[in-house]
Formats: C-alpha cells, structure tokens, sequence
C-alpha cells in the first residue's frame, strides 16, 4: 500500500506542505521566513507562528496543484507534532486535524527528527534498516542506529551546542549574519582549511559531540590575530571554522558505522546541506564501500515531503494518531507523541 498524503511542516520558521505518495513527493512547496527573522538575528516564536498562519491555506493550495491532486483522493493527512516552538507547531498540526478531520481521513502526528530520518526514503531505495544517521540541524545533533522503523538508538549526541547552533553562533562571530550555515559555507569558498588548526573537542568520546569550546576557540583567535594586525583571509578562517565542525561530524558517525557494521549511511537536517560536509561524508563511505543515502540539499533542511513519508510508512502499518492528541515541542527521539 502506498498511503496518499498530504502533510505539513510548521515545527521553526519555515511553513512547508507536500503531497507524498508512499515514498515519492508529489509536491514539495515551502514558504520561509528567513528575511522576516533576519533583522533580529533569530527566530522569533511569535512571528513565526503568525507567518504561518498567513501562508499555510495557500501553500496547502499550491502542494495539492501542483501534484494534480483532489483532497478527496488523500488517504491520510501528516503533521509535525515536535519538537519545535510551541505556536508555529500548534498552527500546522491544527491546520492538518481539522482537514483530516473534515474528510474523515486518519491523521498522522510526526516527530520532526524522525521526518529528518526517513528523508533519504524519497530519493534512495537502498535506504532501509539496519542504517546508521547523523541528524544534525539547528536543535539537535544525533548519531542514531536504526534497527528497525520506530526502533532507534541514540548513539550519540551533543553535550552542548547543535551542530547547526555552532555554525549560527560562529557566523554570527564572524560577522557573516543569519542564518549562520548557509552564510559560513558559502564564505569558505576557496578557504584552506588547514589554514587556523580550532581544536576537536571529546575525542575520547567516539560518538558525542560538544561545540560550545569551538566558539570561544574562534572568539580569541580572531580577538588576538586582530589585535596584532594579522588576521588572515575571511575565507581561509570561515574554512577552517567549518571543517573543526565537519571534522568531528564525519569521525564520529563513521566511528558508528565501524561500530555496528551498518553497510548503509545517511543523514538529515539542514547541517547536512553543507557542501564540505558531503563531500567528506561521500569519501568516507567510498573509502568503506558503503552506500550513503543523503537526499538533496531541499529534502536535508526542513520540509514537509520528509513528514509525508514518514507519515505515509507509519499509516500502512496501522499507526494513526489519536484526535485528543497535541503537540510536544520537547519531544525526543523514540519516545511517544504524548
Ligand atoms: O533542519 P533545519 O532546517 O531546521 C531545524 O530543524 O533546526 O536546520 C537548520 C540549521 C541551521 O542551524 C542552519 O544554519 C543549518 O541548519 N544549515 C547549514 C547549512 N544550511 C542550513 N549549516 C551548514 N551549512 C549549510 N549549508
Ligand atoms: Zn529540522
């Protein structure tokens, strides 16, 4: 059975629907709020959630449009239900009940890291249990052993600061603005990366991260390296700064992959649109023979087709969400909705 859905993404600041076929995204639309965010260097909750509220009844157009789909044809409705901020959750999983609700259709409630999870299941058909993955987006940085759908081990993950946190907070030291992944990795462009050597925190720890030293790390070098006049290129430090982080990424989740013995890697969240980071993460699965599932950039940082999918596997096998049921912006990995 391949579950027609329609599912939804309001978990930050991105207002996201998609129509998602089993494992094929129909459509995929997406509204951001990056420029409305920018001038406060963050997200705001507040904002976000009313931007939502404005975007969601026309993208919800758009995403059935452009599948050439009638709701009367859906099978299911999806939703993220955590972890996120707590009012633009609250606008997309009450938007898709009371669609569902209205159709009398199942509705489906998603853990949002589990959409990271199951992203590589739109693009690659190889992707499926035993796996290992490395989440990494703005809240989270996760090593994960999957060994059946549903059933996943957290191998590792960070002590401190996300991996995506690190490379916002770092930006924003550098004077690079927000949101600070995107703007780091294209500032690296043509960097070398050995050039400033910023230390690789627990080493000791094969599979847990830390962060939090990294930007002090970079906070004195530039102070000090200023301070005598010979602070060198922008790209050069922008390439070492993203490959202290990238650096440990890759360790550490190959470090799972040797563990476990997984022949399979992926990844999701927006960290995973890094372009040094694919680059090292595809040698290293070259260098084992693994095969390595990590979708298109799109289908890495948040969107709605990687909650349709998940959504989609978990209504074949009779999963749905109970109506009573609501959001959970602190929800963890593996654990029920509620
Ligand atoms: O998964 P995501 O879109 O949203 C959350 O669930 O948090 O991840 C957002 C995070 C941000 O911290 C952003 O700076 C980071 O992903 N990010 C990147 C890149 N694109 C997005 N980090 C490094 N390089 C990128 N190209
Ligand atoms: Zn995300």
């Amino acid at each position: 059975m391949k579950p027609l859905i329609l599912a939804f993404e309001t978990s930050c600041d991105e207002t996201a629907v998609a129509v998602v076929q089993g494992t094929e995204a129909l459509s995929n639309v997406l509204a951001s709020q990056v420029d409305l965010h920018a001038r406060f260097g963050g997200v705001v909750p507040e904002v976000a959630a009313r931007a939502h509220v404005e975007a969601i009844r026309s993208l919800t157009h758009q995403a059935l449009n452009e599948a050439g789909i009638h709701p009367a044809d859906l099978d299911g409705v999806g939703a993220t239900a955590g972890p996120g901020l707590v009012g633009a959750l609250l606008v997309g999983h009450s938007f898709a009940k009371a669609t569902a609700w209205a159709r009398q259709l199942p509705f489906v409630g998603i853990d949002h890291m589990e959409g990271h999870l199951m992203a590589p299941l739109l693009q690659f058909e190889e992707f499926q249990p035993p796996v290992v993955s490395l989440l990494a987006s703005g809240g989270h940085s996760q090593i994960v052993h999957v060994g059946e759908w549903g059933e996943y081990r957290v191998m590792g993950s960070t002590i401190d600061d996300a991996a995506g946190e690190a490379f916002d907070k770092l930006a924003r030291v550098m004077g690079l603005g927000f949101p600070g992944g995107p703007a780091l990795d294209i500032a690296s462009e043509g960097g070398d990366p050995a050039a400033v050597a910023f230390p690789r925190a627990l080493p000791d720890r094969p599979f847990d991260f830390s962060f939090s030293g990294l930007k002090t790390a970079v906070v004195t070098y530039i102070e000090k390296t200023r301070a005598r006049g010979d602070l060198p290129p922008l790209a050069d430090v922008a390439a070492s700064v993203q490959e202290a982080i990238v650096d440990v990424l890759v360790d550490k989740t190959f470090n799972a992959v040797d563990e476990t013995g997984a022949r399979v890697v992926g990844g999701g969240g927006g960290v995973l649109a890094n372009r040094r980071l694919r680059h090292r993460f595809a040698e290293e699965a070259d260098k084992r023979e693994v095969t390595l599932a990590i979708p298109d950039p799109i289908l890495c940082t948040d969107n709605a087709a990687m909650i349709g999918v998940a959504a989609a596997h978990w209504l074949s096998t009779g999963r749905i969400t109970d109506w009573a049921e609501n959001v959970n912006p602190g929800l963890a990995l593996g654990q029920p909705l509620i």
